[in-house]
C-alpha cells in the first residue's frame, strides 16, 4: 500500500451512520487541529482501540433506532472508557442503548433553534447561555438513561443536550457541525481538548514533515514516477515528495493536444523552472487528435482518450527505465489519491449521502500498472492538500485553480474535434478566464468555461453577413460537482465576456449562457 501512515498526534473516531454531514464533522475536527478518522458504525472495539483515539463521535444517520435494519453500535463501545459524543442519530442511540426511551415521530424538526443552556458542562464552557442551533431530525429522545442529565433544551425538547458526567459521554439533538449552528465550532473544541484531551498537533507543518519522512523511508534508494497533470492534487504530491526525495521523483506530463491555452508551457516552467523537478514532457498531441479524427460520439471520446493515455503513460514509464538501467529503479507510481476516495462509504436504506462517488475514471490510470502505488495524501481531504500545496510555495494559480476534467477541451467541443475547433475554444477559455479573474469571480465559482457548440448561425459585423459558430458560457457553483447550480453572475460580467469573445475569437459570432443546473444537466456538456 505505501500510504503515508498512522498520524502520532491527538486524534478522534467519527462512528458514520450514513449522515450527509459525516465528512463535515471530520473537516470541522480537523479544523481545530485534531486529527478525525472516519470507521463504518460496526467497527469493533478493538479496532476503535487499534487507533489510539482519544474520544469517538457517532453522526447521525437517515435511521429511526426503532426500524428492523437500524445501523448498531457494539455495546462494547460504551465502556472502552473513552468520552462520546452522540450527534443526533448518535444521541437516540446512546439513549436507547444505555436505559433511556426515544419517542418515534414522524414529524421532522428542521432548521433553526435556541438551545437553553441547563446546567455547567465542559460542553458550553466559554458560550453564552443561549445557542443558535440547527435541528433535523425526527426521532427524540424522550427519557434519560439512568446516570444522565440534561444540560441544555429547545422549544421542542427537554433533552436537546445530555450528559453522563462521569462517563464522560455526551449527546447532542441538533448539528453542531453545520455552519448554521454558528457556535458549533467551540462546542466540538471543548469536546475535543476538554472532555477527550485533545492538543492541537493536527497541522500542516506536522504533516509535511512526517510524510517527507516516510516518504523517505519507503523509497529508500529506489525512484517514483508521477503523472502531472496541473490539476491541483497532482501538483501538490509532485513538490511534496520531490521535497521528500528530490531527484528520485520523476513526473511525467503528457500533453494530448486538448490542453487549455498556455497549459503545457506553464506546467513546465513552473515544475521543471521553478520547482526544478526532474520532468519528462510527452508531445502526443497528433496521436490523440489522429485517434479523434472523425470521432462525434461523446462516449466513444472519451475512451479513446482513456485509452491513449495510458499507453503513452506506459510508453513513458518504459522510456523512463531504459533509460535509467545502471542507476536504480522506478518502483513506485505516485498518486493524489484523497480521503474521500478511501473512505468505506455506508450504505442505508434510503440514504440520500449514499452517492455515487467517482463517476469519471477518464484520465486515470489502470490497477494493474507495473508499479507500487505511493498515495501521500490518503489521510487528507482536499482543503488540506490545498493547505499543503501553500506550505510548500505552490503558486496560488494552481492550488485554488478550477476543475479541469482529464479529456480536456474534448468534452467542450460538441462533435468533431478539429485544430479550428480548438484554436477557437482556447481563445474563448481564454478570454473567460482573464475576465473572471480582473473582476474576482474566478474563485468564488466551481468551475467557468466555454463550450463550442457546431452549429453555426446568421450574424452581421459592420457590412458583412456572417455565419459563424456558438459559443456557450457555463458557470457554475458546487460544493464537490456532485450537484451544481448556475451562477447568477452580474449581467455587466456576462456583457463584457459576451463581446471580448465575438470580437476578438475569430469565428464565433453568439454567444449564450448556460442557466441549467444539475441534475438534471450535467456540469460538462459531454
Ligand atoms: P459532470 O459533467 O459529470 O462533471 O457534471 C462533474 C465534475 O467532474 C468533472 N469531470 C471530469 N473530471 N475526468 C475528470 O477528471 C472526466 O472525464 C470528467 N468529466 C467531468 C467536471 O469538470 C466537473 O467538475
Amino acid at each position: 500500500m505505501s500510504s503515508v501512515q498512522a498520524f502520532h498526534g491527538s486524534k478522534v473516531v467519527i462512528l458514520d451512520f450514513g449522515s450527509q454531514y459525516t465528512q463535515v464533522i471530520a473537516r470541522r475536527v480537523r479544523e481545530s487541529h485534531v486529527y478525525s478518522e472516519i470507521l463504518p458504525y460496526n467497527s469493533t472495539p478493538q479496532t476503535i482501540q487499534a487507533t489510539c483515539s482519544r474520544g469517538i463521535i457517532l453522526s447521525g444517520g437517515p435511521a429511526s433506532v426503532f426500524s428492523t435494519n437500524a445501523p448498531q453500535i457494539d455495546p462494547a463501545i460504551w465502556d472502552l472508557g473513552l468520552p462520546v459524543l452522540g450527534i443526533c442519530y448518535g444521541v437516540q442511540l446512546m439513549a436507547f442503548h444505555l436505559g433511556g426511551t426515544v419517542g418515534f415521530s414522524d414529524r421532522h424538526e428542521y432548521g433553526a433553534g435556541h438551545l437553553k443552556v441547563i446546567t455547567n458542562s465542559v460542553l458550553f464552557e466559554g458560550l453564552p447561555s443561549n445557542l443558535e442551533v440547527w435541528n433535523s431530525h425526527g426521532d427524540k429522545v424522550t427519557n434519560l438513561p439512568p446516570g444522565f442529565i440534561s444540560i441544555g433544551s429547545t422549544e421542542n425538547s427537554p433533552f436537546a443536550a445530555i450528559e453522563h458526567k462521569k462517563k464522560r459521554l455526551f449527546g447532542l439533538q441538533f448539528h453542531p457541525e453545520v455552519t448554521h449552528t454558528p457556535l458549533g465550532k467551540n462546542l466540538l473544541e471543548n469536546f475535543l481538548y476538554r472532555a477527550c484531551g485533545c492538543s492541537p498537533d493536527w497541522t500542516m507543518e506536522s504533516f509535511i514533515e512526517q510524510s517527507c519522512r516516510e516518504i523517505r523511508s519507503i523509497v529508500g534508494k529506489d525512484k517514483v514516477v508521477l503523472g502531472l497533470s496541473g490539476g491541483v492534487d497532482s501538483s501538490v504530491a509532485a513538490t511534496l515528495i520531490h521535497r521528500a526525495i528530490g531527484d528520485q521523483l520523476t513526473c511525467i506530463f503528457v500533453n494530448n493536444g486538448l490542453l487549455r491555452a498556455q497549459e503545457a508551457e506553464s506546467v513546465q516552467k513552473i515544475f521543471r523552472d521553478n520547482f526544478q523537478i526532474k520532468l519528462k514532457y510527452v508531445n502526443a498531441s497528433e496521436r490523440f487528435l489522429g485517434l479523434l479524427k472523425g470521432v462525434t460520439d461523446p462516449e466513444k471520446k472519451r475512451k479513446i482518450i482513456g485509452n491513449a493515455f495510458i499507453r503513452v503513460f506506459e510508453q513513458a514509464t518504459q522510456e523512463l527505465k531504459a533509460e535509467d538501467l545502471a542507476e536504480g529503479r522506478y518502483r513506485f507510481l505516485a498518486q493524489g489519491t484523497l480521503y474521500p476516495d478511501v473512505i468505506e462509504s455506508i450504505t442505508i436504506a434510503d440514504n440520500p449521502a449514499a452517492l455515487i462517488k467517482s463517476h469519471h475514471n477518464v484520465g486515470g490510470l489502470p490497477e494493474t500498472i507495473d508499479f507500487e502505488l505511493l498515495e501521500p495524501f490518503r489521510q487528507l481531504f482536499k482543503d488540506e492538500v490545498r493547505r499543503v500545496g501553500l506550505k510548500l510555495e505552490l503558486p496560488k494559480e494552481i492550488i485554488f485553480r478550477q476543475p479541469f476534467p482529464g479529456p480536456g477541451l474534448a468534452v467542450r467541443i460538441l462533435g468533431e474535434i478539429t485544430k479550428e475547433h480548438l484554436k477557437i475554444l482556447r481563445r474563448a477559455d481564454e478570454i473567460i478566464v482573464n475576465e473572471m479573474k480582473v473582476v474576482d469571480w474566478y474563485y468564488k465559482v466551481w468551475q467557468s468555461f466555454a463550450v463550442l457548440l457546431p452549429i453555426r448561425s446568421v450574424g452581421v459585423m459592420g457590412d458583412q453577413r456572417t455565419y459563424e459558430n456558438t459559443i456557450v458560457l457555463r458557470i457554475v457553483e458546487s460544493q464537490d460537482g456532485m450537484t451544481a447550480n448556475w451562477v447568477r453572475i452580474p449581467y455587466e460580467i456576462l456583457a463584457r465576456i459576451s463581446t471580448r469573445i465575438i470580437n476578438e475569437v475569430q469565428g464565433v459570432n453568439r454567444v449564450c449562457y448556460d442557466i441549467s443546473s444539475k441534475p438534471p444537466s450535467t456540469i460538462e456538456w459531454e
